[in-house]
């Protein structure tokens, strides 16, 4: 089985990715940190992330392993990660990876923004998740304050809309709702009902 969650920045898709994934035996990828990897490696190396032969080379030797680096989730990491995203040659070669992942049995759950329109246009389940822009700005903040970066609530805010405008604006796999996706928005909701939600949808597809 294979499920699909796109959506803008900081919209609960990754915490509701991962409870899915355990729940359903899957196997759980956070495509977002890819793009994060790529970006971490241009920064380290002094590199402008606009550098379209350095970004393409930094996407050909990513090592997973680094994936779950909590240095990726910084917000300079962010940024610089919606600017590699809108190259195409970059996401070109992080393609085959994320296809083989949910190709692997027994499937995968996949986190990202083109998940439903690129990477897996046949998921068994596509999941669109979004919320109001100041509830994700509200959320990431508690989130990164909680692991030791100082940002001010604005300023989180300021990132997530300059990043959302970045990925919707973009040529090449823009996030945009596909046409079969469930629209789950977690302004009201908590992890659970939304974990709750998902679980029934999923039951409901898969049973149907
Ligand atoms: O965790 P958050 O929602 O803040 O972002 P992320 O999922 O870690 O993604 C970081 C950036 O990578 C996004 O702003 C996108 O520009 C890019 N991305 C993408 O283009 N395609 C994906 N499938 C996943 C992420």
């Amino acid at each position: 089985m294979i499920i699909a969650i796109d959506g803008p920045a900081a919209s609960g898709k990754g915490t509701l990715g991962r409870r899915l994934a355990r729940h359903f035996g899957l196997v759980y990828l956070d495509t977002g940190a890819l793009y994060r990897a790529v970006a971490a490696a241009l920064l380290d190396a002094g590199i402008d992330p606009d550098d379209n032969a350095a970004a393409v080379a930094a996407a050909a030797s990513i090592d997973p392993a680094i994936l779950g680096d909590p240095r990726l989730r910084t917000t300079e990491v962010g940024q610089a990660a919606s600017i590699v995203a809108a190259k195409p040659e970059v996401r070109a070669a992080l393609l085959q990876y994320q296809r083989d992942v949910a190709a692997t049995a027994p499937g995968a759950v996949l986190d990202g923004r083109d998940i439903a329109t690129v990477v897996c246009p046949d998921a068994d389940v596509k999941f669109f998740v979004t919320a109001d822009l100041a509830v994700r700005a509200q959320r990431r903040h508690v989130e990164l304050t909680g692991g030791g970066q100082m940002i001010e609530q604005g300023a989180v805010m300021d990132d997530l809309s300059a990043r959302d405008a970045r990925d919707q604006a973009r040529a090449d796999a823009p996030l945009t709702l596909s046409e079969h996706a469930h629209l789950l928005d977690t302004t009201k909701l908590d992890i659970e009902a939304a974990f709750k939600a998902a679980v029934e949808i999923v039951d409901g597809t898969t049973r149907a």
